[in-house]
């Protein structure tokens, strides 16, 4: 949800705001502004669209050594010129990235009237006033959270000072660290162009940036934080030769489920997990593919674990009453680790006692940072919008602490382990022999509705199955659970209707197979994901056989094929593949 990047130091600062601004655009993209400094002037561009809108009207050579820069995501107020940032009042010249909720009450406290529709600009104005009383900025940041409701990073320019002045209260903000300069940032990415060094900016603090020093803030007394290195090349962040960002992360798979995986059964698995025994109930917790990876992860730690468990969505969770058990764990999955509907049940688990367990990509993260225990997937930096990598990833975790629990229940061997020893190679094979894939995306891409059949873990599948093709091909799709398709939705199926069934789970084979006849009696274009074997041919058009395997890693076979499914139906609607439309890759609002 919107990128900030602001620079301050000896070398010229556009190039690297725009530079860092484009590797935050899978943050925001509606709209893109940038407010330096030039001869003591503060000069404001600001674009609709694209951040190339804004860097084709802008001499990145320019004498300016201080600026700020903005990628908006709209909350408040559409995607246009006005409404885009920096936010200029009076002294005060900000990027804002979050929701002030209080607002309009802050308004009716201003002296100034809005040009714009946005809650940003009222924050500047707001700022702007309590400044032009005290003239102490510092003073300013320290006391702001006692107004101000809502989560806000702020990027802050104050007329006549050559500092940036940062501030975060739950939305994300890093400070990157150089020889020749100091950057403030939404996200490490941003800033690795250039460093690879950073500190984190902790909720609640705020800082001071000139070009040779940072001085960090909490409860106003200056307080000294680690420079970390960001771990991993910078051309994590790149194509590297793929059309896409979104193709490249799904052929990174192998590489980065091995990575997970290792990372934990290469040492004592058995220790590492151990910490599952102390708890006799589990709740998985996410927003959109993490909670899909939850039930993938429910329905096998039920499966091999013996255990109750129960999965949320986060945006739900967060407003229903628990009831927790004495031993109760919560585990919470998310990519950035920024997630604010994520991040709420977190805290409002931990304020209850309950112990609070993350699975999360993003080191150092607001997730990573706040939970009781961190197990950390080693997905990489995932740019696309649309996750792959991070999801299957997830998957695989998940599936360690069933076999975990699976080995101390006597359900399973502890040879299974070596299941994970041919995934990649599994994967591989999906990856090389995608003909068939593309075959069935030439058919479905003219479609207006598409179906996904599956039941238990197939139908957890389904639904990620069909949120991917939805998010990155704007093609209409459904999830169904198989045996519920006759209660209703059957109604839709007509002549030629796609229905995608997933059939990996040996004990509901049959039965799903039988709902794959009922929708090819009434005339489906009929796609079967499966790794079992169907000898009736009249009851698909187009079949994807996989490789027999148990369901602990089954499910990131039939995930990399319906990740590519979606990617070449996208790719044939020539669709914004990497920034699906209306889309932000970080929800750091509620
Ligand atoms: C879909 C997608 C989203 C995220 C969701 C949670 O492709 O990426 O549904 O899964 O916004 O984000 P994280 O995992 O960062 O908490």
């Amino acid at each position: 949800m919107c990128g900030i990047v602001g620079y301050i130091g000896k070398e010229k600062c556009l190039e690297k705001i725009i530079n860092g601004l484009e590797s935050l655009e899978y943050r925001g993209y509606d709209s893109a502004g940038i407010a330096y400094k030039v001869k003591n002037h503060i000069r404001i561009l600001k674009k609709e669209g694209r951040i190339t809108n804004l860097k084709n009207d802008l001499d990145l050579q320019q004498d300016s050594f201080i600026g700020i820069g903005h990628t908006r995501w709209a909350t408040h107020g559409r995607p246009c010129q006005l409404n885009s940032h920096p936010h200029q009042v009076g002294a005060i010249t900000l990027v804002h990235n979050g929701i002030i909720e209080n607002y309009e009450e802050l308004k009716k406290e201003l002296q100034y009237e809005p040009i714009s529709e946005t809650d940003s600009e009222v924050l500047a104005a707001y700022i702007n006033q309590m400044y032009q009383e005290s003239q102490d900025i510092l003073s300013v940041l320290s006391t702001l959270e006692k107004k101000i409701i809502g989560s806000y990073a702020l990027g802050i320019l104050v007329e006549g000072e050559d500092k940036i002045y940062a501030i975060r209260k739950d939305s994300p903000l890093i400070i990157g660290r150089s020889e020749d300069g100091n950057f403030i940032a939404s996200d490490v990415p941003a800033i690795l162009q250039f460093t690879k060094k950073y500190q984190l900016l902790l909720n609640h603090e705020y800082a001071v940036l000139e070009k040779d020093h940072v001085i960090i803030f909490q409860d106003g007394k200056e307080v000294e934080r680690e420079v970390l290195t960001f771990v991993g090349e910078k051309e994590a962040t790149m194509k590297n030769g793929f059309a896409h960002f979104m193709l490249k992360e799904i052929y990174e798979q192998p590489k980065v489920i091995y990575d997970t995986v290792q990372c934990y059964i290469k040492d004592d698995y058995m220790n590492q997990m151990a910490f599952l025994d102390e708890f006799d109930a589990i709740d998985i917790v996410g927003c959109g593919s993490a909670y899909h990876a939850g039930l993938v992860g429910a329905s096998l730690l039920k499966k091999y674990g013996d255990i109750p468990v129960q999965v949320a969505v986060a945006s739900e969770y967060r407003y229903t009453k628990q009831f927790y058990q004495k031993n109760h764990l919560l585990i919470v999955i998310s990519q950035s680790g920024e997630t604010a509907d994520t991040l709420a049940v977190l805290r409002n688990a931990k304020e209850q006692g309950i112990h609070t367990l993350t699975i999360v990509n993003v080191v150092g993260s607001s997730i990573a940072r706040e939970a009781d225990q961190v197990f950390y997937i080693k997905a990489g930096v995932e740019v696309a919008v649309a996750t792959t990598k991070a999801y299957t990833c997830q998957l695989a975790l998940l599936s360690l602490f069933a076999c975990y629990l699976g080995i101390k229940r006597g359900i399973l061997k502890e040879d299974v382990l070596s299941l994970y020893d041919d995934l990649g190679s599994q994967i591989e094979t999906i990856l090389k022999e995608d003909a068939l894939i593309k075959d069935v995306a030439q058919f479905i891409q003219n479609k207006n509705d598409i179906f996904y059949l599956g039941r238990q873990v197939d139908y957890a599948l389904c639904m990620e199955a069909s949120l991917k093709l939805k998010e990155v091909s704007y093609l209409h799709s459904e999830a169904y659970a198989a045996g519920e398709l006759k209660h209703g939705t059957i109604s839709l199926i007509e002549e030629g209707t796609p229905v995608i069934s997933l059939l990996t789970d040996e004990e509901l084979f049959l039965k799903t197979l039988s709902n794959v006849k009922e929708v090819v009696s009434r005339g489906a274009f009929s796609v079967i994901i499966t790794n079992q074997e169907i000898m009736d041919k009249t009851l698909y058009q187009k079949m994807i056989q996989l490789p027999k395997t148990l369901d602990l890693t089954g499910g990131i076979l039939v995930m990399v094929v319906c990740q590519l499914l979606a990617y070449y139906v996208a790719l044939y609607k020539e669709c914004d593949i990497d920034k699906p439309r209306n889309l932000a890759k970080s929800v750091t609002v509620e």
